[in-house]
């Protein structure tokens, strides 16, 4: 299956884009950026450096559209350092992103690749929206697997709302009334798949650079939890999980709907299932449950054969 991830290229944004390099079942076409962690140019900066470090700086990246001024909220700044990647300083990479933008490289994907491709959004919905607005066959035709919301636990910066839902829910809650296909991954599901220092330590063990920057990331952002959820005893693995399930839906267990976002009032950024479809064919499946302990077990051991392959060449 060819992949295409939207990342706000922050710590489990950057796992996800190890993941999918490292997945035996996909194969990465290509990475839009998008804001949210970060902005839109320190996604691409991080995202060209992360793929440089994985060896594989042919992966063109792509910039996303961006609200005027952007700049992460402080919770985001203190979950993955102000430079989104746990303040490890990356080498930087001497390419730029392609001259196409975000939405244009996704419009053409789905028009190339069809059913042979999954999108993967791990931030905002803001550049999936664009593309379905710029062109109804991208909704029609679009499979989409998106990391964000929460329909069975509260949200995680508000009561209702998770991050990245509520960055833009007027975009998300387009992209639930449109798409043909979407499987949410939100806070349901990801909030189960956690990580800890005894797992980092495994990848640092490999001696390799990519193994340590990647240990020395997420530790940043496993410190960053024990002091914003310390119940939890780990960091929640939320994007990397987005990507587990476009290669084996078979890891979670879902309910399927029709899904709408609240856009109105003090409930702005709900995902929540739409009253008004339910008698209608579903179009969304939400994951509400998940073989934690499988998918834990194959991202950390795909992880650390994957820098020890990176680190050897
Ligand atoms: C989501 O918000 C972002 O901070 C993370 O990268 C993830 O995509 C979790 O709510
Ligand atoms: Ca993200």
């Amino acid at each position: 299956m060819k992949a295409i991830l939207d990342l706000d290229t922050g710590i489990d944004d950057a796992l996800a884009l190890a993941y999918a390099l490292a997945h035996p079942d996909l194969e990465l076409i290509g990475v839009t950026c998008t804001y949210g962690n970060v902005t839109v140019p320190l996604a691409v900066r991080n995202t060209l450096a992360l793929l440089e470090l994985l060896d594989r700086p042919d992966i063109p990246v792509f910039a996303g559209p961006s609200p005027d001024g952007f700049q992460p909220s402080e919770i985001s700044s203190f979950i993955h350092g102000q430079n989104g990647v746990g303040e490890v300083a990356l080498t930087p990479s001497d390419k730029t992103e392609d001259a196409q933008s975000a939405t244009d490289f996704l419009l053409q994907a789905v028009r190339d690749y069809g059913d042979d491709l999954v999108i993967i959004p791990t931030g905002p919905s803001t550049t999936i929206a664009q593309a379905m607005l710029a062109d109804a066959t991208f909704a029609a035709n679009a499979h989409i697997v998106m990391m964000g919301g929460a329909l069975t636990v509260p949200g995680n910066v508000s009561a209702w709302a998770e991050a990245n839902i509520s960055q833009d829910p007027d975009a998300t809650d387009y992209l639930f009334r449109h798409s043909q296909d979407v499987i949410m991954v939100g806070l349901d599901v990801t909030l189960r798949t956690l990580l800890t220092e005894k797992e980092t330590a495994r990848w640092r063990a490999t001696g390799t650079t990519a193994g340590e920057v990647f240990a020395d990331m997420v530790d940043y952002y496993i410190r960053a939890y024990a002091t914003t959820a310390p119940h939890l005893g780990g960091c929640g693995l939320h994007d990397p999980l987005a990507v587990a399930v476009a290669a084996d839906p078979s890891l979670v267990e879902v309910i399927e709907t029709n899904m709408k976002t609240d856009t109105q009032g003090p409930t702005r950024g709900r995902t929540i299932a739409d009253e008004t479809r339910l008698s209608q064919e579903p179009t969304a499946k939400v994951a509400v449950g998940v073989d934690n302990e499988r998918f834990v077990r194959e991202f950390v051991d795909r992880l650390e054969e994957l820098f020890r392959t990176v680190g050897a060449k």
